[in-house]
Order: C-alpha cells, then sequence, then structure tokens
C-alpha cells in the first residue's frame, strides 16, 4: 500500500504553502543556537533540518519512513549538507541509542493534520523525547484542536452528497458509499451555534503525547438553528509568538477546517445544551475512524404538549402570541405587508409573526424547500418547527418544568479515507 506521504507531489505541496515554510523557517532561527544538536523527525524533503543547519546547528539526525528520504539525501548533497546530517529511514518509533547515539537540544517535526494528530507521528514524537537533553526544545511547541456545532453544512458536503449516498447517479446506485466522512468547510463564523471549544490540547514537551484520545465537551448554544455537524479546525503555536491555524486564507494552504456531518439534524435552541464526545481509533497509519457522540437537552416542548394548556404555564409572549385551544400557539399578522414576500406562502406564513421576530429564516426554509423539491406536508411540518423554535427564543428564560425538556442521544462514525 502507498504511504500517504511517499509522493513527492504530496510533499512539494507542503514546500508551495510558503505561510507554513516560512513561519518554521523564522521559527527555526529563533530557536536554533549555534553548535546545536537537532531531530528533524519525519524530515520529508529535510526542509526543516537545513533550515537548521543553515541558523547554525552542529549536526542533524533526520528521520523518515518513507522513500521521499531519498530526495532528501539528494538535496543536502547539493547543498553541502552530506557532512552535517545524519539520514535515518525508520519509523520514529524504532530509533535507538545506535541510531542517535547523543542527546539532542531540539526536535523540529511537523506532524500536523487538520484534526492535529496525524497517524501516530504523535506518540513517536513521545518515544523520541528521550533523547532530548534536560532543557531542550520541541517545535511545534504547543497545538489546540477546536470543535464547534455549525448550522449548515458547507458546498464540499452538498457536492459530494451528489456522487456519495445517491440512489441514481450515472444510473448507478452509489448508496453503499459511506457518507459519514469528513469535508473540507468553508463555512463562516455565523453557522457556529456555540463559541468553538478546545477539544485536544497538547503541550508537546510537558505532556505525554497520544494518537488516540477521548474527551466530552458541554456547549452552551447561543444562536438557535439546525445541527448540521460539526466543524474542527486547529491552531498550532510552533514557537514564541509564530502560530499556524488552518484558519488561514493563504495561497497554497496545507490545511483547512473540517466539517463532520451528524447523523441526525435536530433544530436546537438558543439556551439549549449539546454535549459531543468524541474518540478516534487509528486504523492504519494515516486511516481514522472518530466517533462523535451527541447528547442533546432541548428547551424544545412538543405543541401538544399539555404543559401549554395548563392554565399556569400560559407564558407571557411578544405581543400578538395566543394560546389556541388545539395547544398550538399562533401569533398574530403585524404591519407586515404583502410585499415584504416572494411568494403566496411565505406571505402566508408570515402572518403568524409579530414583525419584532427575524422573517430571514422563514423566507431561506421555504427556498430550500424549492431547491430539493420538499413536498408541501414536508415544507409545512419545516415551518411549524420553524415557528416552534422562534417562539421558544422568545420563551427563553421561561421556568419550564425540566421534565418537559427532551433529551436526545445519537452517533455519528467519521472517517478519514
Ligand atoms: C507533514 S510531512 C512534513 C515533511 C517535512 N518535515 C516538511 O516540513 O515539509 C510529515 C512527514 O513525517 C513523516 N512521518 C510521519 N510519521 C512518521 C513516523 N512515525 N516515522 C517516520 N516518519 C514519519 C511522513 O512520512 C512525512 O514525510
Amino acid at each position: 500500500m502507498e504511504h500517504y506521504f511517499d509522493n513527492y507531489k504530496r510533499q512539494l505541496s507542503l514546500l508551495l504553502d510558503r505561510n507554513r515554510t516560512l513561519k518554521y523557517k523564522y521559527a527555526i532561527f529563533k530557536a536554533v543556537k549555534p553548535d546545536d544538536i537537532v531531530i528533524d523527525f519525519g524530515c520529508g524533503t529535510g526542509i526543516l533540518g537545513f533550515f537548521a543547519l543553515q541558523a547554525g546547528a552542529r549536526h542533524v539526525y533526520a528521520i523518515e519512513e518513507t522513500s521521499i528520504i531519498d530526495y532528501a539525501k539528494q538535496l543536502a548533497n547539493k547543498n553541502k549538507f552530506t557532512d552535517k546530517i545524519t539520514f535515518i529511514n525508520k519509523s520514529g518509533h524504532e530509533l535507538t541509542k545506535q541510531d542517535i547515539p547523543q542527546q539532542v537540544d531540539i526536535i523540529l517535526s511537523e506532524p500536523i493534520s487538520n484534526l492535529l494528530l496525524e497517524g501516530n507521528a504523535w506518540s513517536a514524537i513521545e518515544h523520541l523525547k528521550s533523547f532530548l537533553k534536560d532543557g531542550g526544545l520541541i517545535l511545534p511547541a504547543a497545538g489546540t484542536l477546536f470543535m464547534v456545532p455549525v448550522n449548515s453544512a458547507p458546498r464540499t458536503f452538498y457536492d459530494s452528497e451528489f456522487f456519495i449516498g445517491e440512489k441514481n447517479v450515472y444510473n448507478l446506485d452509489f448508496m453503499e458509499l459511506p457518507r459519514h466522512v469528513f469535508y473540507k468547510s468553508t463555512l463562516d463564523e455565523t453557522a457556529w451555534l456555540s463559541k468553538p471549544q478546545p477539544l485536544l490540547q497538547f503541550n508537546l514537551l510537558s505532556d505525554t503525547l497520544s494518537d488516540t484520545f477521548r474527551n466530552s465537551i458541554k456547549f452552551s448554544i447561543h444562536q438557535s438553528g439546525q445541527l448540521f455537524g460539526v466543524e474542527f479546525f486547529m491552531n498550532v503555536q510552533i514557537f514564541g509568538n509564530i502560530t499556524l491555524t488552518s484558519r488561514d486564507q493563504q495561497e497554497y494552504p496545507s490545511w483547512s477546517p473540517l466539517f463532520a456531518p451528524s447523523s441526525f439534524n435536530p433544530y436546537i435552541c438558543r439556551g439549549d445544551l449539546l454535549r459531543i464526545t468524541v474518540w478516534n481509533k487509528v486504523l492504519s497509519p494515516y486511516k481514522c475512524e472518530w466517533n462523535l457522540e451527541f447528547t442533546h437537552h432541548s428547551k424544545l416542548l412538543l405543541f401538544n404538549d399539555t404543559w401549554w394548556r395548563a392554565e399556569s404555564a400560559i407564558p407571557t409572549l411578544a405581543p400578538g402570541v395566543i394560546l389556541s385551544d388545539n395547544g398550538l400557539l399562533f401569533l398574530h399578522r403585524d404591519e407586515f405587508s404583502q410585499y415584504d414576500c416572494d411568494t403566496e406562502l411565505e406571505w402566508d406564513f408570515i402572518q403568524l409573526f409579530p414583525k419584532k421576530l427575524n422573517c430571514n429564516e422563514i423566507c431561506q426554509t421555504i427556498l430550500q424547500s424549492e431547491k430539493y423539491s420538499l413536498s408541501h406536508e414536508e415544507l409545512m411540518d419545516n415551518l411549524i418547527q420553524l415557528l416552534h423554535k422562534l417562539l421558544i427564543n422568545s420563551l427563553i428564560d421561561l421556568p419550564i418544568p425540566s421534565e418537559r425538556f427532551q433529551v436526545t442521544n445519537f452517533h455519528s462514525k467519521i472517517y478519514i479515507p
């Protein structure tokens, strides 16, 4: 099987990312002192080790498990570094004192994926720490992977959905293909349903590094919307104040934020709690499975809940809201003009809302129903849910008995193929 990085084009694309490479160069020139002994772990084309020698290092041990190391040797020769580099074509886990017979001042590496962890590289760095002098340095110094639930899916998801999990594509059935994979995310912050939270945080020197993890994060929802999935992005501190992030908009970026679709798409409301537990499994180098377990504590109350009919429960709502006999809540028409609406249906529905409620979402729901050719019933269902959500937003501070709230659990398994 071809190794992910045993590929000249992939290594070239790392060099083409000038933002990444120059930041590493600045960091290495700041960190390396004359006569330092350096490990360049996962050296690829050898670039980080070459920077270290340019910065004055005495010797570099360049470790790489793929055959790309042959290019690194040629480049070392061409740039007259051969005497100062020992190339070791091995996995980082297998290194012994015979390979590296002295303690080193600095370990350099770039083991960073969009999800921070990269194959089995982090545990290899943990092993390499035994070769580091007391007071030695590791670059990068630290990394954080953030996670945030989002209210829409990026284009890459919809584009791939055409091929993945569709019944009729080119007259063939593609339903067998897994739909739950990571997609490149181009969403902006308006899609965030909550504040991003750190899911994984490492200080490479002081923490014990591992390739797998499990963590559980609680999100307080600050914007209502339908949960489509989760966005991940990472920040890395290379050295001092020199940092990289997958949210950088650069030419030839090596990283991007990723979107993971959730297996279920409930409406979640401002004030709800969403707990997401994440754990990963390394299936083989560069093949990973991530599991996402969601627990949604919802403030959504069903329209037919008898609680609405209890006299004491009748809330003081926005002007124009009444409680109907069948338990549904309706809103009076309030100064809307039919000319504000694009379709008759939109007008019918908006008549149910007081003006202070934002009708953008209603328009979007209607437009989406046209795009995905939903039936009238499906559209009405969506609109009712939306009405419900907008109402809940205005009820958010009501003392609703907690047993009325729904708790829903669901699970998504996401693959990095
Ligand atoms: C993202 S690339 C970085 C290459 C180069 N350092 C650069 O900055 O352009 C990571 C490299 O680490 C190597 N690598 C990953 N895990 C390794 C391991 N356990 N042992 C040896 N090399 C490894 C990969 O083959 C790949 O060439």
